[in-house]
């Protein structure tokens, strides 16, 4: 595979799995591409428009903040290509700015929502609990594109880690014993893994 996405959809639906559960947000995605094919068509549509397709979805600063960030876009000739510039647009955090750079345009970060947030948690046995070790954890969990694969692939990396945290590296019942990355894992190594990420204890 190895592609690069358009940033228009990789943009949509990242936008759309902020809050929600990949199966919620299918048909979604799917009549959004049919009704407004590129991201001139969000920015020409009325804000209206784009809520009524929104409704159901729910978090509705999201919608609106779409379509004002489709202005934008159409503004500056289209989808800015670092992370930097991204963050910039209404709508577009960190999260959503790095994972728009790596599966669109091939740049080299590893984007870190919560399910990568425990990955990097349990790979580097991170003793901080959250939500004070989030800083350290984002810090170790950018260097987890430290092959030469993953710096290539950028894209394919970040979604490949989307995958393992929700498929194999889950919160409650994680499969370590298929998991391709175990041997460099050192909760995996501690016996621990369900240990991780740390959280602290509420008294009782
Ligand atoms: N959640 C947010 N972005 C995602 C993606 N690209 N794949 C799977 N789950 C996600």
């Amino acid at each position: 595979m190895h592609a690069l996405g358009e940033p228009y959809p990789v943009w949509l639906s990242e936008v759309m799995l902020q809050q929600t559960t990949v199966t919620a947000v299918i048909p979604y995605y799917k009549r959004f591409l049919a009704r407004f094919p590129s991201v001139n068509h969000i920015a020409a549509a009325s804000l209206d428009d784009v809520m009524v397709m929104w409704s159901g979805l729910g978090y509705y600063s999201r919608a609106r903040n779409l379509h004002t960030c489709a202005q934008q876009v159409c503004a500056l000739g289209g989808f800015p290509q670092t992370v930097e510039e991204l963050k910039k647009l209404p709508g577009i955090g960190a999260y959503t700015a790095s994972a728009i750079a790596s599966m669109a345009f091939g740049v080299s970060v590893v984007p870190v929502d919560g399910n990568v947030e425990r990955i990097a948690s349990r790979v580097f046995a991170i003793a901080t609990p959250l939500p004070q070790g989030r800083n350290e954890i984002a810090k170790k969990a950018a260097s987890l594109n430290h092959t030469a694969a993953a710096k290539q692939y950028p894209g394919d990396f970040a979604q490949a880690l989307f995958d393992l945290g929700s498929g194999i590296c889950t919160a409650r019942s994680p499969s370590c014993l298929i998991c391709p990355i175990k041997d460099e894992c050192q909760a995996y190594s501690l016996g621990r893994v369900a240990d991780f990420p740390q959280k602290i204890k509420k008294p009782k």
